[in-house]
């Protein structure tokens, strides 16, 4: 299986809960390395750049809004198949429709507070981590 690694945001809802050291312990027990991290107040011109595929979408602005609301944890997790790993731990995007044992049925509130954000490709990925991260922080 190809090693791959992936953009992870926890996102407002789970800040502000005190949640990260669980939503991480989920991560590394599925087998996802965090080999980058760190914790930000989001501003909104970088949310909405960060978000600007959906900035036509009905919920783009209520997105962007929430995301700026308080600090966010950015992170970058390796490991086998590490962007679909990554979207089984999470769940589905609305934890209503999210399975037993995911972060979002544990820990998401809504759709929009939903505790996490995953890359949905690989080409994502790395457009992704680049926002955030240079190269020099990711550190096996
Ligand atoms: P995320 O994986 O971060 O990608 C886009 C986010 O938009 C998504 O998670 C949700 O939190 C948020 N969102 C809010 N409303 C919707 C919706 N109706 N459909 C999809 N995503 C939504």
């Amino acid at each position: 299986m190809p090693i791959e690694r992936t953009l992870s945001i926890i996102k407002p809802d789970a800040t502000k809960r005190n949640l990260t050291g669980l939503i991480n312990a989920k991560f590394e027990k599925a087998g996802l390395r965090i080999i980058a991290q760190k914790r930000l107040q989001l501003t909104r011109s970088m949310a909405e750049k960060f978000y600007e595929i959906h900035k036509d979408r009905p919920f783009y602005n209520d997105l962007v809004n929430f995301m700026i609301s308080a600090p966010v944890l950015v992170q970058v997790l390796e490991g086998n198949n590490a962007v679909k790993l990554n979207r089984d731990v999470m769940g589905a995007t609305n934890p209503d429709d999210a399975d037993e044992g995911t972060i979002r049925k544990e820990f998401a509130k809504s759709i929009e507070a939903n505790s996490v954000h995953g890359s949905d490709s690989l080409e994502n990925a790395q457009i992704e981590i680049s926002f955030f991260f240079a190269n020099i922080e990711l550190v096996v």
